[in-house]
């Protein structure tokens, strides 16, 4: 399909979502809603997109704006006189050599398939199409009057439309697209004569009817063109994206145990005959590779975790972490900034940091590494096939030479050898018979006072 101008609207300040973040910024599936928009535009062809922002929210739009995947140019309708007024603001932006689409920012379940439709509708000739929705639910949306077959006569907003035209239930989604060269010459003829006094797009049809022009519409599933506008669309927005992330992931060949109890990354990254628990959560930067079990109740976020390694349960992976083929990971173990290698065993209550862990090593339960000293960070480098052994503190910055052995319980400071042993702790020593010298020492200095409630309660063989 050719390219098209994606002129996405957020300029809205959604008051509901009682946030000190626009609303179009939160995000779904660890995407802020706006980037889905922008996604889906992108992935259906879009060759240009601009975003149309708030003047009082512009700065916040920076990380969005760096998003090297959907790039865009920042557009600041100053007042907030309507949704024509908002796609005006983009103006400089407007081509006469590609269609134009207009999308909502809080409109983000919107797919590239159904952009892919508005663009077919165009290019089998008409100069206008809205995308519609059927509802049952239709009080506050535009209703879309109809003509004979598929022509649309006009959108009429709900201030504005008459009880007759209120019983319509096919609604305006608000995404319109535009013939190549159209959009400036019909924004041109939109005034604010309406019960709200705002610019309406939606006129964009009635005018380009008085023009002799075509105008089609297309129809979206409800769900798909659902708008975001408090907390609580907002997580059901999120349980349909997350539904499409783990069908994915199933279709790919994964199994999830408990879908509904596994929560995606909108780039998380899942390979074939990958075994997920339940209560998993992904946040984002993960790739999984084939034959990976993840086991239950672990929170992964930017790790890469190669072939067949064993993941969980209870596991935190946190970023800058890869874990190689083979390697296991098991309960109460953190990982951050830290590369295993092939095999590796770190199976028990351990934090492993800025570290690299050559192939085959083993780490013993309760092994920390140490790498903060109050003001930086300090790398350890544990060699292939090396055994820390367990309840170990490894000091950075330190290596532990491959093949050596770390004996238990001990605080590494120095470098250790390749193949040898490094103990620190103090030699044990043992006394014997200590215990009945003890008790013979001891004998008649127990304290005999009763507590209080034992007192008031004797038991069946208590004496007294
Ligand atoms: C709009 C449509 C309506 C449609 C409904 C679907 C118009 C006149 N009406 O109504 O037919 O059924 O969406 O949800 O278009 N915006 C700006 N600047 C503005 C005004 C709006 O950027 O000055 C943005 C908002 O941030 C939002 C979108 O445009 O993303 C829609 O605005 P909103 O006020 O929600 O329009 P509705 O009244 O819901
Ligand atoms: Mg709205």
């Amino acid at each position: 399909m050719s390219g098209f101008h994606a002129v996405v609207l957020a300029a809205g300040q959604g008051t509901r979502m009682k946030s000190a973040l626009p609303k179009v910024l939160h995000p779904l599936a660890g995407l802020p809603l706006v980037s889905h928009v922008m996604r889906a535009a992108f992935q259906a062809g879009a060759s240009e997109c601009s975003l149309v922002v708030g003047p009082e929210s512009e700065g916040q739009f920076a990380a969005v704006l760096e998003n090297p995947a959907l790039p865009a140019k920042l557009f600041v309708q100053s007042e907030r006189l309507g949704t024509a007024h908002a796609v005006l603001a983009a103006r400089n932006a407007f081509t006469e050599s590609n269609p134009a689409i207009v999308l909502y920012g809080d409109t983000p379940l919107i797919t590239s398939a159904r952009i892919e439709q508005v663009l077919r509708a165009l290019n089998s000739g008409a100069d206008v199409v809205v995308l519609g929705f059927v509802t049952e639910t239709p009080a506050g949306y535009g209703r879309l009057v109809t003509g004979n077959g598929s022509e649309l006569l006009a959108i009429r907003e709900e201030k504005d439309a008459t009880d007759e035209e209120r019983l319509i239930t096919l609604c305006n989604s608000g995404i319109m697209a535009f013939r190549a060269g159209l959009l400036p010459s019909l924004l041109d003829g939109i005034g604010n004569e309406n019960k709200a006094g705002e610019y309406y797009l939606t006129d964009a049809v009635a005018i380009a009817r008085e023009r002799h022009l075509s105008v089609a519409y297309e129809i979206a599933d409800e769900d798909e063109v659902r708008g975001v506008n408090n907390r609580a669309q907002l997580s059901e927005a999120e349980g349909v994206i997350q539904t499409r992330l783990r069908k994915n992931a199933m279709d790919g060949g994964a199994t999830l145990l408990a879908p509904g109890a596994v929560t995606l990354c909108h780039d998380t990254v899942i390979g074939q005959d990958v075994l997920i628990e339940p209560n998993v959560f992904f946040g984002p930067g993960v790739t999984i590779e084939n034959g990976v079990t993840i086991k239950g109740f672990c929170h992964i976020e930017g790790a890469h975790i190669e072939e067949g390694a064993v993941v969980g349960p209870f596991a935190r992976l946190r970023p800058n972490t890869r874990i190689g083929a083979g390697a296991r990971v098991g309960n109460f173990v953190e990982i951050k900034e830290a590369t295993l290698g092939a095999e590796v065993k770190v199976n028990h209550l351990t934090y492993i940091g800025d570290a690299e862990v050559g192939v085959n090593a083993n780490i013993g339960a309760g092994t920390i590494t140490c790498n903060y000293d109050g003001f930086r960070k300090h790398r350890i480098e544990i060699g292939a096939d090396a055994f820390v052994g367990s309840n170990s503190s490894l000091v950075a910055p330190v290596r532990v030479g491959e093949g050596a052995y770390i004996g238990s319980g001990s605080v590494i400071t120095k470098d250790v050898p390749p193949g040898a042993l490094a103990v620190s702790r103090s030699p044990q020593t043992n006394h014997d018979q200590w215990a009945a010298r003890q008790k013979a020492r001891m004998s008649g200095a127990r304290n005999t006072a009763k507590p209080a409630e034992s007192a008031a309660k004797p038991g069946k063989d208590d004496p007294s």
